[in-house]
């Protein structure tokens, strides 16, 4: 029985709130730390909900700037902690909490990850000499159409979760918490499939009808982790050591045409295969590709060649899918919200972008958005995430 005072006693409050919610979902522990080297939200598993959500800063001066990474800092503790949420008592002022959660917040895996855009490293804060060297505004590709209002952006939030209330209440309550150094500049929602519909549909599929994520970097390969995804010490500006570069690109796919195409012809564009997501000429989806067997401008081959020298040019894709309705022409408007971290900007995204340019995919997606950003390192000893950046 979950009682007011359960949850009052941390962790075990929590577990027993989650079990009671979701007997299925009892362990793992729903409470993702970030409190360690590294934010959660990058090796942590992706759930079902996530919400990308960049600002402005109004931040004046470099105090104004700490501000807005303490309050932050202190709202991400408070959220990603499940427990009582406050009521308030004071009829008289707004209640302290959006309520979309009732009276407790249940862990949900709660996460959020913050980034900082090239932006904040210009002349505003005085942090020219440690911006992370890599990091520029995301530049035009050749078959993109980027939106301004859907671009850029001086810091990015992924607040991801296992419901879309819980990522909505946590998205209102940092909004509100931040409002005198934060102008919310663009937002968008994605999903992945909430569980399983059968074992083999462990890997989620995307909006083109095949599995993404069959090939990516072990999550839970420390060292392909440090190798890859974690900015290492020495390399960059110092406090930039255990961070990662975020690149978040919003690509609509065309799925009228795509789904007018048929199946051969979508395969070879992909180099798998739909419904198994075996490479094409292979049987099981994590089959190693034959690139003999592949078309030369297959995605899977250009996106990694599988060459001793394009080794180095692996990156961590976490990306989720977005559905928005209709647009003007009434078309469907849905597609890949690609998210990917690299210990490298360079020999990670664009060395994977420069391969993929001009790729046949190109004729069924469109890029409309998104922007690079530095995820910070985890809190670790810091008072508040970016403390080691403003010292
Ligand atoms: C809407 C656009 C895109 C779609 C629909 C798409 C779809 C896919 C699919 C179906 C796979 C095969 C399954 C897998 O191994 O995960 C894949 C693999 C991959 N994609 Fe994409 N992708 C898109 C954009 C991108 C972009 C922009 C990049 C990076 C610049 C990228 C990089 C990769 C990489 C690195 C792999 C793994 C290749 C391998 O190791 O075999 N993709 N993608």
């Amino acid at each position: 029985m979950t009682t007011r005072r359960s949850l009052l006693l941390g962790l075990g409050g929590a577990l027993a709130l989650a079990e009671a919610v979701c007997p299925a979902r009892a362990a793992p522990p729903a409470v993702l730390d970030w409190r360690g080297p590294h934010q959660a939200g990058i090796a942590t598993p992706p759930t079902p909900f996530a919400i990308f959500a960049a600002f402005d800063l109004l931040a004046q001066d470099r105090a104004d700037l700490r501000e807005a990474l303490r309050l932050l800092s202190d709202e991400i503790a408070t959220q990603t902690v499940p427990g009582p949420i406050p009521q308030g008592d004071d009829p008289l002022m707004p209640p302290p909490d959006n309520g979309l959660l009732g009276e407790g917040r249940a862990g949900q895996r709660l996460s959020v990850t913050v980034s900082l855009g090239a932006s904040v490293f210009d002349d505003r804060f005085g942090l020219a000499a440690r911006r992370p060297r890599e990091l520029t505004a995301m530049e035009r590709f050749p078959n993109d159409a980027i939106d301004p209002d859907l671009a850029h952006g001086d810091l990015m939030l992924q607040i991801s979760a296992d419901t879309r209330e819980a990522v909505l209440h946590a998205l209102r309550a940092i909004v509100r918490r931040t409002g005198r150094v934060l102008v919310p500049r663009w937002q968008i929602e994605g999903f992945l499939p909430a569980r399983p519909a059968a074992p083999a549909e462990a890997t989620p599929r995307n909006m083109l009808g095949f599995k993404d994520g069959t090939s990516n970097i072990d999550r839970d390969d420390a060292a392909a982790m440090d190798r890859l995804v974690w900015v290492p010490p020495g390399s960059e500006p110092a406090w930039t050591a255990g961070g990662s570069y975020q690149v978040v690109r919003l690509i609509r796919n065309l799925v009228e045409r795509w789904d007018r195409t048929q199946l051969a012809a979508q395969e070879a564009i992909m180099g798998r295969h739909r419904l198994s997501g075996a490479p094409l000429g292979k049987t099981e989806e994590h089959d190693t590709p034959d690139m003999a067997l592949l078309p030369d401008k297959a995605h899977i081959r250009l996106a990694n060649p599988r060459q001793p020298e394009s080794a180095a040019n692996l990156i961590l894709r976490r990306g989720y899918n977005y559905a928005r309705g209709l647009d003007r022409a009434g078309r469907m408007d849905m597609g890949l919200i690609f998210v990917s971290y690299q210990a490298s900007l360079d020999a990670g995204f664009r060395a994977v972008q420069a391969r993929l340019n001009g790729e046949p995919l190109e004729e069924y997606v469109k890029p409309f958005g998104g922007g690079y950003f530095f995820a910070l390192p985890g809190l670790g000893s810091q008072d508040h995430l970016g403390q080691t950046l403003l010292d």
